[in-house]
């Protein structure tokens, strides 16, 4: 046991009185038994966190995307399965990642203050502040300035995708690696999907088994996959030899081809799957679209 202190002797024993080893301070019981009753209500909630997609109302879902390093495409992966979905159904697309991606990638004006903190005090979707992209997706841009990243926290997650779930189907998170450094676990906790996304390459392929542990030690198993993107790019690791010989033990939800076309559309802040829709990255992502959120 730890540190318990010393036993008291049974006959020193107050009447009714009992060991506590672990409990609650003096008075919080009642708290605590509402709690245990809210719980029983809302069985996604434990100590007032939300930890399952059930925790949190409302009749979208959200799917974060993610990746066990930086530059391995998460951004370019959510941005256009977002713009696909958001062709048939109300979807936002939020930015996790600090500073820039969403706002880049979609060409906002850099004078457009939309960003995620507009949401601190937001309690409602009657405070929604998005941008209204012009292909019909709502963007949630991140930060304006490094100095703020602190700031985005997971009670401001649970905040935005709390508000956000209820007022859209789909609600896509560009997020930093799910790897308790930062608050991108709180996404991933309340996420209907999680998908890593990883290349054939060594270092992000090294980096796969610790953030799939991660995502199992939150409970997110069951509700996680994995994509290899740019797939078949020049000097990467065969696929071939990541799929037949598979020696990550992981199956591929996705594999996303590797195509000039995404640079090319991304620097252009066009989404490709729109631009170019038979490009070979279009199609397989449009088809990974269409597969899992029918
Ligand atoms: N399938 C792909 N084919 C070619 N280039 C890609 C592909 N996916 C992403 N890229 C390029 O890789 C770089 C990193 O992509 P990005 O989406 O910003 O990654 P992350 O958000 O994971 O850091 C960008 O220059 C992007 O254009
Ligand atoms: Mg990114």
């Amino acid at each position: 046991m730890f540190g318990l202190g010393r036993k008291k002797k049974k006959d020193m024993q107050e009447p009714g009185e009992s060991l506590i080893l672990w409990g609650p301070a003096a008075g919080t019981e009642h708290a605590e038994q509402e709690e245990r009753e809210r719980e029983k209500e809302n069985p996604g909630m434990i100590d007032g966190i939300p930890v399952s997609p059930g925790a949190l109302p409302g009749r979208g879902k959200i799917v974060t995307f993610h990746s066990p390093k930086g530059g391995d495409g998460v951004s370019t992966v959510a941005a256009n399965v977002a713009a696909l979905l958001a062709r048939h159904a109300g979807t936002v697309l939020v930015d996790l990642n600090g500073v820039g991606a969403v706002r880049s990638r979609f060409g906002l004006p850099s004078d457009c203050p939309v960003n995620i903190l507009d949401w601190e005090s937001a309690e409602d979707r009657r405070h929604i502040s998005v941008y209204e992209h012009q292909c019909g997706l709502a963007l949630v841009p991140g930060v304006v300035h490094y100095d703020d990243l602190e700031r985005v926290n997971p009670a401001l997650v649970f905040r935005v995708l709390g508000i956000l779930k209820d007022a859209y189907e789909y609600v896509v998170v560009d997020a930093p690696p799910v790897n308790g450094a930062n608050p991108a676990w709180a996404a991933a906790v309340v996420s209907d999907r999680v998908f890593t996304v990883i290349t054939p390459d060594r270092a992000s392929i090294d980096m796969l088994g610790g953030t799939v542990n991660y995502l199992e030690r939150l409970g997110c198993e069951d509700r996680s996959a994995v994509m290899l993107n740019k797939a078949g790019v020049p000097g990467g690791i065969r696929v071939a030899d990541l799929v037949d010989k598979n020696p990550l033990g992981v199956e591929f939800k996705a594999i996303l081809p590797y195509s000039d076309a995404v640079m090319e559309y991304n620097n252009r802040r066009q989404v490709v799957a729109l631009a170019r829709p038979k490009d070979p990255f279009s199609r397989a992502v449009s088809a990974f679209t269409e597969e899992v959120f029918d």
